[in-house]
Formats: C-alpha cells, structure tokens, sequence
C-alpha cells in the first residue's frame, strides 16, 4: 500500500488555519487514493531525538563515507526510526505556519534529524546526489502577512528555504499552497483560507 506521510509543524490544533487547508488537501486525497494511506507525523505531540555531541560524531563518521557501528550505531537508533519512517514514504504533506520569515523550530530540529549523508543524500566526485528519488511533496503553509507583494516577498525565508532543503535530497517536484495573509483581518483570512482550501483540493486530485 502506497503512503502519504503528513508531517505537521503548527502546534496548533482546532484554531490552526494551516491544518484547515490541510484538511481539505486530504478529503480529497482520500477519496482520491482510496489505496493510499495516510501516516501523521505531528512534531509538537513527538519527543524528537536531540543532535546531542555522541550523535553528532555520528554524523561526522558519515560525513566520511563510513558506517555506523556499536555503541555509535545504538546512539542513533532514534534518528534511523524517523530516517526510516521519512524513507517509507512515496509522498509527502508538510502543514507549517510561518514563524519568524521561515519554519517553526520543531520542524528544523525534524530536518536536523533526517537529512543524514548516506542515507538522504550523498556526496560524489560530481556533487550532490540527493537519494530521496521519484517522490513529491506538497506543502501548505499560512502565514500572519503577504508575502506576495513586493515589499514582503523578499522576507519569505520559508518557501525558499524548503524548495532548497527537500531538492538537495532528491524531491524536486513540490507544490506550495500559501494562504497569506491570516492576521490582517477576519474577512481577508477567510476569504484567503477558502481560496487555498480550493487550490488544495484541486491539487490533491491530481497528485
Ligand atoms: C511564534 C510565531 C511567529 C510568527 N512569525 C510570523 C512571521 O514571521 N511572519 C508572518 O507573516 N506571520 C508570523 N506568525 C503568524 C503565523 O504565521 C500565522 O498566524 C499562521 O496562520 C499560524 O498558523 P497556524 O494557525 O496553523 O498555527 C507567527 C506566529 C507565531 C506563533
């Protein structure tokens, strides 16, 4: 059975305005893809794994091109799990509101976490080579301002940040759905919330 796996950064649950968007992504999704399922992965509810310094020699083994082994290995279990659960994915949901220009700290601390050198992207002689191949991601954000205008688009450090991030491991296919601005009044939150709920279903149905 093939999966989606919703990863959601909003610690926020029935006020949430990101997951009202997401909402309506998966409604259809699931009528869509009846064969699917749908994993959660809610960063707020999780006890994320710390990059403590044990962990972090870990990575530097890797960063070398060798193994894990013994009690390096047993420190980094945790990290593996999410790597693999990440890993067992075919596509992916990402729900984030905007904090300060970008994304919520848990987020970060989740892609600290998984983007690991042998298991999401390795280093050859020609470069880069991302290993998370032939999947797409969509990710619905919503942020208090606008970022849509030219006074504002140059501080949306979130949109950017995870195009990079998620292509540098091989997802080149990702949609965004931005529903902006939520904190500039009720009428125009509504109206931008039931515009990108629209954009999501639309989207959902042709994944
Ligand atoms: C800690 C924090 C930081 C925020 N930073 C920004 C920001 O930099 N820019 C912005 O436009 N909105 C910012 N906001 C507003 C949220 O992006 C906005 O209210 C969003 O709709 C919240 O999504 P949620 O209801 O799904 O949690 C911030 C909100 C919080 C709680």
């Amino acid at each position: 059975m093939k999966k989606l796996l919703h990863i959601i950064a909003t610690p926020r649950e029935e006020g949430s305005r990101t997951l009202r968007v997401s909402e309506a992504f998966l409604e259809v999704f699931t009528r869509t893809h009846a064969d699917w399922t749908v994993e959660e992965l809610n960063l707020s509810k999780e006890k994320l794994p710390s990059l403590t310094v044990q962990r972090l020699d870990g990575k530097y083994v890797l960063l070398q091109g060798k193994d894990l082994h013994g009690e390096l290995k047993e420190t980094w279990s945790e990290l593996i799990a999410h790597i693999e659960r990440f890993m067992s994915a075919d596509t992916y949901l990402i729900s984030t509101p905007m904090w300060n220009f970008s994304i919520p700290y848990t987020l970060k601390q989740y892609i600290d976490i998984i983007l690991q050198p042998k298991y999401l992207f390795r280093y050859t002689s020609t470069g880069v080579e991302g290993l998370v191949k032939n999947r797409a991601m969509v990710v619905i954000t919503s942020r208090g301002g606008d970022y849509t205008t030219a006074q504002m688009r140059g501080a949306d450090f979130q949109e950017p940040y995870l195009r990079f991030v998620f292509g540098f491991v091989g997802i080149t296919d990702i949609t965004f759905i931005n529903a902006q601005p939520m904190d500039m009044g009720e009428v125009l939150q509504q109206e931008k919330i039931a515009l990108a709920q629209e954009k999501a279903r639309e989207i959902a149905g042709t994944r």
